[in-house]
């Protein structure tokens, strides 16, 4: 959603507050904007567009100052334009907001302020606070009392950061359902909505908890429950990635980097947490029912593992995307939920596990973000260590998030009896021989991938299919494609085409198959029958497969062959390779791939 950002030091931080937006911009990209406070007023620029966009209108760079706000807008109230991108000033200009969130009483607050003569520059629900600001401080006299009784009035989910001309030097920040982040520096601190923004200048971190507001100057910084002023006392956490991970490094977009990174993420998810597995894996074993909770990526690597558990272990755990959990499910004290999340922050998983906890369940989560909501909020995590994601659309996060639902499928398993040790032993040691796997089919079959896409290109329309554990890989193989290159991609299951779909099915329809490996024979047969249904209506078909799958590779147009490789990881190997076709197709259509039209990447509205 919004990225929002401040900071505050002994020196010119004007670089660094641009920086810190370009770091956050993959939280929302189509406005933003600087506001500085120096000379009796707070001075904002912003306009629409990407951040270096709007640096080259608005000279952003150029202002000068030793405390400022930022922010970049992904919209929700009102269109994208240059009022409605942040910071909002007060009328009077002594008061200077960033907003991430919803303010859902805004209409009500407008109305009055509008009766008391405001008048409103943007269509946002953010402005009424920068109003109610100047109101409140006319009559408290008192900034901190403005900024507190201001917050007050307000109903909805939301992080806002502040900064006033009366007070040079203060940064001024709520967080009430959206996430804020302190950085600890020397002589600067930072406010932001997460870490990525102030990685290159410390490590060291402050969670803001909901309910929660902070006054930040450069030496200082204090914390407390807004309900009643009363002090907080936290520490800090250490942040464990580095700065240089969450940079480009050489490679053309951080989606490919992403993709490159894969080896080591797997590698990661692999020495997380053993005792958190074998807790959550026995608690799984113990409750009645343990649901699996995501959305977009994170839903299809919760049906992924949905196969993981019923093959390994004979569990059969349900699934019901984060956005219609609180509709669909039934939970209550016997249950598990545990949500899966790169972010932490999504706000439609965020509710199901509140109402999760409601209803009296226990709840577990894998997460990728330290110090984020879901990893703070759940009885159990397991920290998945991929290191920061920037580019919108999930790849390494989700193949991490796969290992380790792997993992604690082998571990209940083995727990339940489902699985011998020495099964066990060999599937974790093909789970470790995966990251070499992965390496050598990136650094081999990239230039044929990359062919391929340049061919297949130009079909409008698009099925993704696959089978058993290959369907919710195909599932998250349409999700990637279509996401950044606008092409129509339906991820179906192979054996569901038969029952409506084949309609569609014509010279001009692309199916892309998702072969199992020869060694799954029936599931290896019944998908090469779907490719015979298609052949037979004249559709092209092109797909990934193994060397040793001669019957596929002969009946597909083109396939992308991959070395043998045993069952357990074939499914995550051609994900993989998915990934990269959808890179390369969105490259050739010279699509926005790490920022693609009208997404986010992290999605705390409901
Ligand atoms: C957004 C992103 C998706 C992501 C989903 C869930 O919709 O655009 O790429 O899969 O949120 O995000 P999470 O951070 O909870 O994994």
């Amino acid at each position: 959603m919004c990225g929002i950002s401040a900071v505050t030091g002994s020196e010119d931080i004007v670089a660094i507050l641009y920086e810190s937006i370009l770091n956050l911009e993959y939280r929302g990209y189509d406005s933003c904007g600087l506001g500085v406070v120096g000379n009796g007023n707070v001075t904002v620029r912003k306009n629409t567009g990407g951040v270096e966009e709007v640096n080259r209108k608005e000279h952003l760079t150029k202002l000068k100052g030793k405390t400022g706000i930022a922010h970049t807008r992904w919209a929700t109230h009102g269109k994208v334009s240059r009022e409605n991108a942040h910071p909002h000033n007060s009328a009077d200009g002594q008061f200077s907001i960033v907003h991430n969130g919803i303010i859902n009483n805004y209409e009500d607050l407008r109305d009055e302020l509008m009766a008391q003569g405001v008048v409103f520059k943007s269509e946002t629900d953010t402005e009424v606070m920068a109003h109610l600001l100047e109101k409140t401080f006319q009559e408290t006299g008192d900034i901190e009392q403005a900024f507190i009784q201001s917050v007050k009035r307000l109903e909805g989910s939301f992080a806002f950061c502040m900064v006033s001309a009366r007070s040079q030097q203060t940064i001024y920040c709520v967080r009430q359902g959206s996430p804020l982040v302190l950085g600890l520096g020397t002589k600067s601190n930072f406010v932001a909505s997460d870490v990525n923004a102030f990685l290159q200048h410390t490590r060291k971190a402050l969670v803001l908890e909901d309910g929660e507001y902070a006054t930040v100057t450069p030496d200082s910084v204090t914390v407390r429950k807004t309900a009643d002023g009363s002090l907080v006392s936290r520490k800090p956490i250490r942040i464990e990635w580095d700065a240089e991970t969450s940079r480009k490094g050489g490679y053309a977009h951080y989606m490919l980097k992403e993709i490159f990174e894969q080896p080591q993420t797997i590698r990661n998810a692999l020495a997380a947490t053993q005792e958190g597995v074998e807790r959550i894996a026995s608690q799984i074993r113990e409750r009645r029912d343990t649901y699996m909770m995501g959305v977009g990526t994170t839903h299809y690597v919760a049906q992924a593992g949905q196969y993981f558990f019923s093959s390994l272990a004979g569990k059969y755990l349900p699934v019901v995307s984060s956005d219609e959990f609180v509709d669909l499910a039934v939970v209550g004290p016997q249950d598990m939920v545990m949500a899966i999340s790169q972010s932490g922050e999504t706000y439609d998983t965020r509710r199901g596990i509140a109402h999760a906890k409601d209803q009296g369940a226990r709840t577990a989560s894998i997460v990728n973000v330290m110090g984020s909501s879901l990893s703070m909020s759940t009885d159990e995590v397991i920290m998945q260590g991929s290191g920061p994601e920037i580019c919108v659309v999930s790849t390494k996060a989700a193949l991490a998030q796969m290992v380790i639902l792997l993992r604690l499928a082998l571990e209940t398993g083995l727990q339940e009896g489902t699985l011998a040790a020495e099964q066990y032993d060999e599937s974790y040691s093909h789970l470790k021989a995966l990251p070499d796997t992965v390496t050598a089919v990136l650094n081999e079959r990239s230039g044929f991938v990359r062919n391929l896409a340049d061919k297949t290109v130009g079909y409008r329309n698009w099925l993704m299919l696959g089978r058993g554990i290959y369907y919710p890989m195909a599932l998250e193989a349409a999700l990637k494609l279509k996401e950044i290159t606008y092409l129509h991609v339906e991820g179906m299951a192979a054996g569901f085409l038969k029952h409506g779909t084949l309609a569609l099915v014509d010279e001009e329809m692309m199916s892309f198959f998702l072969v199992p490996t020869p060694e799954e024979k029936e599931l290896n047969q019944h998908t090469i029958s779907a490719i015979e249904e298609v052949k037979a209506r004249k559709g092209p078909v092109i797909g990934i497969a193994f060397e040793n799958d001669k019957r596929a590779l002969k009946l597909l147009d083109h396939a992308i062959e991959l070395p043998p490789t045993p069952p357990l990881v074939a499914p995550l190997l051609e994900l993989v390779v998915a990934q990269l076709f959808s890179y390369f197709s969105a490259l050739k259509l010279g699509r926005s791939i790490d920022k693609p039209r009208n997404l986010a990447k992290s999605v705390t509205v409901g």
